[in-house]
């Protein structure tokens, strides 16, 4: 994990299918078998043990399908297939269509301004949380009625969270109980409200009825809210600071995009997503047989897809290695595909974009103190958690 990825071009060249044996685990690099793989949409894998699953969930062997877990209390959907999954889903998708989101775009834009007004008389500070970080904290905490003063330790809370020593693996599970602390207060309090209408994914949460009518006490809906507080926090901010960092190594290319904001920075945008997003990989569980490269990964056998892997291969992307603001992307798996797929993409885009679009047009100048940055061990990430910079 120091550096992934001359491992991930062996992996494409010479073992598109690798099995890990400690884990009982196959890796796919390839960006076409990614793709493949994750349009399978008939229950022939499941995310039964998590995306992410700890080290310790990985180490015991399955000799068979992995079972639901019981549904009391009820964990995170995502480990559910039909109907669970799917109801949940459907009640927390919404917020997230481009309509809702669009609705967002001013308020991104104040929050962006917020920051630089506060952060550029400072000359020199975080690009990763300091700006983008508090920001995208702060939207989270609005979408799910945490109040905005707790942002900062959200973020740091978040940013802990996905942290591991060398080689051990992050237990999720354990490294971040303490986000259901803001959590449960929220959904406790917008049950006491009785109110509808801005709140829609915690009011979804709480008109949710499991397949025997049972609802979901205020720990269980706070556990359907995680993803959306961690995927909402840990990636965006880290693209915004290291794609800014790419531009201000290429003088040429950010000169190109300022030259045009409105139409260089959404294709920027997409490049920075492509070359620096920071989760390397999501996991699947089979429930089903399925040969791939001649070889059939059997029920209970794992599968990561390696999505940094498939942002650097080369049968997609001619030259992958070098950064192009405007290098046409057909097709993407950044955000994954199929049943899984970001959420949060619409909003992940906009965010993205506001915060480069009015990074470009305040600050005129700025340096990137590259001794200073720090990219932190991780089982799943690699992304710069720190970069100063100077304006
Ligand atoms: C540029 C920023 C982002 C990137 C690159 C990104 C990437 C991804 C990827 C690759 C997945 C699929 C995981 C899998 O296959 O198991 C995912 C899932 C998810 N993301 Fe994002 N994400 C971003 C921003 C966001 C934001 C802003 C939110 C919400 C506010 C969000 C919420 C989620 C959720 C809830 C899931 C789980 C979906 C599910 O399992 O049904 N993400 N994201």
């Amino acid at each position: 994990m120091a550096d992934p990825l001359p491992y991930y071009r062996v992996l494409r060249d010479h073992h598109p299918l690798y099995y890990v044996g400690k884990w009982d685990l196959y890796a796919l690099s390839r960006f076409d078998d990614i793709w493949d793989v994750l349009a399978v949409s008939d229950g022939t894998f499941v995310a039964s043990e998590g995306t992410l699953p700890a080290a310790n969930v990985l180490a015991q062997h399955n000799t068979g399908p992995v079972p639901d877990p019981p549904l009391q209390p009820l964990p995170f959907h995502a480990v559910f297939d039909k109907p669970i999954y799917d109801d949940i889903r459907r009640l927390q998708s919404p917020a997230f269509r481009p309509r809702s989101v669009s609705d967002w775009e001013e308020r991104v834009r104040v929050l962006a301004n917020e920051r630089l007004d506060e952060l550029l008389p400072q000359g020199r500070f975080d690009l990763t949380c300091d700006y983008g970080g508090i920001v995208v904290a702060q939207v989270v905490c609005e979408l799910l009625g945490i109040p905005i003063e707790f942002a900062a330790e959200m973020l740091a809370a978040v940013n802990a969270g996905s942290l591991a020593q060398a080689g051990s693996g992050v237990d999720t599970a354990a490294a971040r109980p303490n986000y259901l602390e803001y959590l449960i207060p929220a959904v406790a309090r917008r049950r006491a409200e009785h109110r509808s209408g801005e709140l829609p994914i915690v009011d979804g949460m709480l008109a949710y009825r499991l397949p025997d009518g049972r609802a979901l006490d205020d720990a269980e809906a706070a556990t359907q809210l995680l993803c959306i507080f961690i995927g909402g926090t840990e990636t965006v901010p880290k693209i915004v600071a290291h794609g800014l960092w790419e531009l201000a190594r290429r003088p040429d290319q950010l000169a190109a995009v300022r030259a045009d904001l409105a139409a260089g920075v959404p294709a920027a945008c997409d490049e920075m997503t492509r070359y620096c997003t920071p989760a390397q990989w999501f996991a699947r569980t089979a429930r089903k047989p399925f040969t791939l490269h001649g070889t059939t990964i059997e029920p209970g056998q794992r599968i990561i897809t390696l999505l940094a892997s498939a942002n650097r291969d080369e049968r997609q992307y001619p030259d992958p290695d070098a950064f192009h603001w405007d290098r046409p992307i057909k097709r993407s798996l950044a955000f994954g595909r199929g049943q899984h797929f970001c959420i949060g993409y619409h909003l992940a885009r906009l965010e993205v974009t506001v915060l480069v679009a009015e990074w470009l047009r305040r600050v005129r100048q700025y340096r990137i103190v590259d001794d200073g940055a720090t990219r932190l061990p991780s089982s799943f990430q690699w992304g710069w958690n720190s970069i100063p910079v100077e304006v």
